[in-house]
């Protein structure tokens, strides 16, 4: 079933006066100085800071765009929750002290409407963390009072925004009814400069291969060598082939890479089969162990989005997952996933319960079950493959949590026979 169009309120947001695909048309004219739209701009990801109930999500789908949205659980209660019920991607987190669990350069738009963030306060190290997000020429997309009002304080905002984003030698391109744009051009000589002239502060050189999970904020902005922004990513959908230069520097080969896409494409439509269910029966899903995001990409054509999460304690293939046009986040499994209960209709846990075998108390295999029976909704599906002495282990723990489980025989990537696990929670009531 499709859950975008809930109708009345929901389709529209707190700052869409006149709906969100007139206002979505409306940042395609000031990004393409009027000749097109978000996707003849080049934007293919999109991070929305405080999304509300992620209408502007919904309607960015149109044009192929896929969008994180996030927002905390405040006085706008559930509209997390609203987002999920949807049936569009969306989690709790709100930006802070802490970097966001994306990787570097990952989105050629981060917009906030109205999304509450001070942006002119602390320096600006929020306006840095959305630096290192963005991909070259990337936008930021900023719609709220100072972009367009005159009394108050907002002035006085407007004018450290422009000093803030102008030492960080993003260009304004558009400003208008209540929005600005600016871009984020990669201008090594003038970020080098306006260092010198003590602007601004140069970040080391950090390893993008680390994860950005519990890193706190840095106060600098880093200056990316031309050759790191080599590659031009293609639009969808044949962002999806693109094999990551990233990968290369974690060792993984184009030829692994390709295996893994045309195995999840044979065990999709397997899973599909095993499940006797039909497309449209699932739409959230989440894959606790992405590895390249090869599940996700076999899914394309189906009716879902998938959530692609890489464990915060291995390698970041995350990056690569992200220059395939798909969405996803570092997360690590010890702890509380940021969602609420019950909003996935499946979940995938590909040789995950290994990778967390030797992490102890509070991380035990019953403790990630039971958060990932807390993920899924009743009648929801939950894949688990593993090493054999864990999914006997699960098989047997599995009825505890009212799951029904089914064992069958499938081929792993070294094309040998692996137990794959299909549980489905029960819909259950304590009488
Ligand atoms: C007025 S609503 C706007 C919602 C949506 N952007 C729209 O235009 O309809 C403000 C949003 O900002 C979010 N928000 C407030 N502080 C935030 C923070 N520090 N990080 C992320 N989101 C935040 C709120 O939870 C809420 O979703």
């Amino acid at each position: 079933m499709r859950r975008i169009s809930f109708g009345g309120f929901l389709v529209a947001g707190t700052h869409f006066k006149h709906g969100a695909a007139e206002y979505i048309q409306r940042l395609g004219n000031m990004t393409t100085d009027e000749t097109g739209d978000l996707r003849s701009a080049g934007v293919v990801q999109v991070l929305d800071v405080g999304c509300g109930v992620a209408s502007f999500s919904a309607y960015l789908l149109a044009l192929d765009i896929q969008t994180m949205s996030f927002a905390p659980k405040d006085g706008h209660e559930n509209q997390i929750q609203f987002a999920l019920e949807r049936g569009i991607g969306a989690m709790i987190s709100a930006i802070a002290t802490k970097q966001l669990p994306y990787p570097t350069s990952s989105f050629e738009m981060v917009h906030c409407s109205r999304c509450r963030v001070d942006w002119h306060g602390n320096d600006g190290v929020l306006l840095k963390e959305v630096n290192r997000l963005l991909r070259s020429n990337g936008y930021f997309i900023y719609s709220g009072p100072p972009a367009y009002r005159k009394d108050k304080e907002y002035p006085l905002i407007w004018d450290k925004l422009v000093n803030l984003t102008t030492a960080m030698c993003w260009k304004l391109i558009s400003r208008k009814v209540q929005t600005a744009v600016w871009i984020k051009e990669e201008n090594e000589s003038c970020l080098l400069q306006n260092a010198e002239q003590k602007l601004l502060k140069i970040c080391e050189v950090v390893d993008d291969s680390k994860t950005s999970w519990n890193v706190p904020l840095r106060n600098c902005v880093q200056v990316r060598s031309a050759a790191a922004d080599s590659l031009k990513l293609p639009p969808r959908p044949e962002r999806l082939s693109v094999f990551s230069e990233s990968l290369s520097k974690l060792d993984i080969s184009q030829e692994e890479f390709t295996s893994d896409t045309l195995f999840w494409q044979d065990q999709i439509r397997r899973y599909w089969r095993l499940m006797h269910i039909n497309e449209t029966e699932i739409r959230n899903i989440i894959d606790l162990n992405a590895f390249c995001g090869g599940f996700s990409v076999a899914l394309n054509n189906f009716p879902v989005w998938v959530m692609n999460i890489v464990p915060a304690s291995m390698k970041n293939t995350l990056s690569a997952i992200y220059d395939r046009g798909l969405i996803g986040v570092f997360h690590d499994w010890c702890e509380p996933f940021s969602s609420y209960p019950r909003s996935y209709d499946l979940l995938h846990a590909n040789h995950l319960f290994s990778h967390y075998r030797r992490r102890g108390p509070g991380c035990l295999l019953e403790d990630i079950m039971l958060e990932m029976d807390r993920l899924t909704r009743p009648q929801g599906f939950i894949i688990i493959r593993d090493d054999e002495s864990i999914v006997s282990r699960i098989q047997q723990l599995a009825p505890k949590f009212l799951w029904e489980v089914k064992s069958h025989l499938l081929e792993n990537k070294e094309k040998k026979m692996e137990t794959v696990l299909i549980c489905r929670k029960k819909f259950w009531a304590i009488v």
